[in-house]
């Protein structure tokens, strides 16, 4: 038995920790702190054996329709996924020849390369500046481009002007990762409608209070949106995410009431850090990027706070040494927080 080369040396993903116990105050991997919808209990109330015992419907065709109808396009041109990093990892499949070229931002969504890697990609990454903005080249000479867009983990968000700009100097396929794009000012949907080598990948694990399900979606023209249905598992989602990702969809006053909770709450936190001494990037994402005050170790701080069982998130690297990542939670929780981080300073 021998493992394949191009993983003998891989560095897998390493997601953020999940720790657990009733003191943990958990403000590190972004879920969204607030519950679903409540119908979507309604919907796992509803589950008979039958439901069970019987296979999904292959290519959730009612969860498709629906999602077509929210934004406007035809339901021929949507993808359900198993959490939309199987959208990704489905791109790097079916858009790039083997050893074709997949461009990413640094940092961003740190999945991109891993992906990239086990797919034997070149990796082409293009690092932003100090102020976490972007000097685009004039040239972005990649078959695939992966744009988190607000990026992470930096919170910030390109202009559409920026991205209408990216397409002209990429000629591969630009794949807009809007995981948490219900969080921001305006999402990239015009742009995908007016190109044919635009696609739109979406996440129920962020604003729809989801992450447990893993159910995502990939937007885009019908060709590109046809090559992924070529190569994805036939049954890709199951049936109890495909009813409550429905439930959870239909119900769209709860999603948008929690992101506004969620929205002031980062006002707030931004407020409460800088008057502390952090640097605060502008935050379009249910989590804030922070540049700890002057003379503070940002990893140190990090570590004191979770031997506290404050969990937050600490990127290490000449770009993003100096930062924490905070996620937003409730009022209460980000009160604790501060309490707990009063007590350290
Ligand atoms: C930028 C970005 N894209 C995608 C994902 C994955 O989302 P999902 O849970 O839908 O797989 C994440 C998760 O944190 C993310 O930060």
């Amino acid at each position: 038995m021998t493992v394949r080369a191009s993983l003998q040396s891989l560095h897998a993903y390493v997601p953020g920790e999940q720790p657990s116990g009733d003191r943990v105050l958990k403000l590190n991997t972004n879920e969204n702190a607030y519950p679903p919808s409540p119908k979507v209990f309604e919907a796992l109330g509803a589950i008979t054996a039958d439901t069970l015992r019987k296979y999904p419907d292959p290519i959730g065709r009612e969860l498709c329709g629906a999602i077509a109808e929210l934004h406007g396009v035809q339901p021929d041109q949507v993808l359900i996924t198993n959490g939309s990093d199987e959208g990704l990892a489905l791109c790097t499949r079916a858009f790039c020849e083997h050893g074709g070229r997949v461009g990413y931002l640094t940092p961003s969504y740190s999945l991109y390369p891993v992906l990239s890697a086990i797919a034997e990609m070149e990796r082409v990454e293009y690092a932003l500046s100090a102020d976490f903005r972007w000097a685009m080249p004039e040239e972005v000479d990649v078959d695939l481009f992966f744009l988190t867009q607000p990026n992470a983990p930096t919170s910030l968000a390109m202009s559409r002007e920026e991205i209408e700009q990216l397409l002209q100097r990429c000629p591969g396929i630009l794949l807009v990762d809007e995981a948490y794009v219900d969080f921001a000012d305006e999402n990239m949907l015009s742009v995908l409608k007016d190109s044919d080598r635009v696609l739109i990948s979406r996440s129920f694990s962020k604003s729809y209070s989801l992450a447990g399900i893993r159910m995502g979606y990939v937007l885009g023209p019908r060709p590109l949106i046809e090559a992924l249905y070529k190569i994805k598992d036939s049954y890709n989602t199951d049936v109890l995410a495909q009813w409550i990702a429905l439930a959870a969809l239909r119900d769209q006053a709860t999603m948008l009431s929690n992101v506004t909770a969620i929205r002031g709450a980062r006002t707030r936190v931004t407020r409460e850090l800088t008057k502390r001494g952090f640097e605060v990037l502008p935050s379009q994402t249910n989590f804030v990027f922070a540049k700890v005050p002057g003379g503070r170790d940002a990893e140190t701080l990090f570590k004191m706070l979770r031997d506290r069982q404050v969990y937050i998130r600490y990127f290490p690297g000449k770009l993003t040494g100096e930062y924490l990542r905070i996620t937003i939670g409730t009022d209460e929780q980000m009160d604790q927080f501060f309490a707990e981080l009063d007590d350290l300073f």
